[in-house]
């Protein structure tokens, strides 16, 4: 099972392996099409380490079902890495065939909580293993909502009795967004019910705070992470970065931030 301090797998960190073995407990990957891809980038730590499957594009918020080629491509992805879980999130990016390469908030009405609760608990049957779904970062709110966003998640999480891979940087910018209490947000949320976290730098871009994945996590986000860790079940951290990376060593001092984190409030410190 995955737990501790883990990191997203990214292509910069091939020939790596035995770096990133030493320095992470988990690995999250994010789904690809082919199998073959699966396994050249993951053959050095199956078995070695726990691996998390992280999806993108199942859309689980969408009204019509995921296409079945996806469920089954992500069905035969978890089976082959053994995945602890699989998270997706909380979202929406396709409509009929109109598809959009992003996450799209969904209203916060009880409807939206019936369709993606079905769509989250028929991937757990298929998949016959847990699935978490993540918060998102969003510019605008649906109107006649009838829940705040914390709210919303909570009720989705109990109707489809589902984990929260809980994006600390996103609570962050979102909360600052929409000017709301983070602390608020995360009272709100079942504290048994945090499975993993997403942590990553973020940019501001002519005043505008953008989930750009960048190293450098912010003592901000740092400070909600300690109150998470001392206040919920959750046991994994997971460090994203998608941008000014060449490779691997660009995550170590973030790491060691996580770690020393993880160490003070861990609920089951792993000793590497
Ligand atoms: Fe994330």
């Amino acid at each position: 099972m995955a737990r501790g301090v883990g990191v997203g797998f990214r292509p910069e960190f091939a020939g790596q392996s035995e770096q990133v073995l030493k320095h992470v407990d988990f690995l999250e990957y994010n789904q690809r099409r082919s199998l073959e891809m699966v396994r050249q980038d993951l053959t050095p730590y199956l078995g070695q380490i726990p691996v998390v499957i992280h999806s993108l594009n199942l859309s689980l918020g969408s009204v019509q079902p995921p296409p079945e080629h996806r469920l089954e491509a992500i069905k035969r992805t978890a089976d082959l890495v053994d995945a602890s879980w699989v998270s997706e999130h909380l979202s929406y990016c396709r409509h009929d065939d109109i598809e959009v390469d992003n996450f799209i908030a969904l209203p916060y009405t009880d409807e939206s909580i019936e369709i993606v609760s079905r769509h989250i608990i028929n991937l757990k049957n298929l998949l016959g293993r847990p699935v978490i779904m993540e918060n998102i970062t969003h510019s605008f709110v649906w109107p006649d909502k009838q829940y705040s966003e914390a709210e919303f998640i909570k009720r989705v999480l109990e109707k489809a009795d589902c984990g929260l891979l809980l994006d600390v940087t996103n609570l962050y910018l979102n909360s600052t967004t929409h000017g709301y209490d983070p602390y608020e947000f995360l009272q709100t949320i079942p504290a048994d019910r945090v499975v993993q976290l997403h942590l990553a730098g973020h940019s501001e871009v002519d005043g505008q705070m953008v989930d750009s994945h960048v190293g450098g996590i912010d003592a901000t986000v740092l400070g909600y992470t300690e109150w998470i860790l001392k206040h919920t079940a959750c046991d994994a951290m997971t460090i994203e970065r998608d941008s000014e990376m060449s490779s691997f060593d660009d995550l170590l001092d973030d790491l060691q931030l996580c770690r020393e984190l993880y160490t003070k409030y861990g609920k089951s410190p792993i000793s590497k």
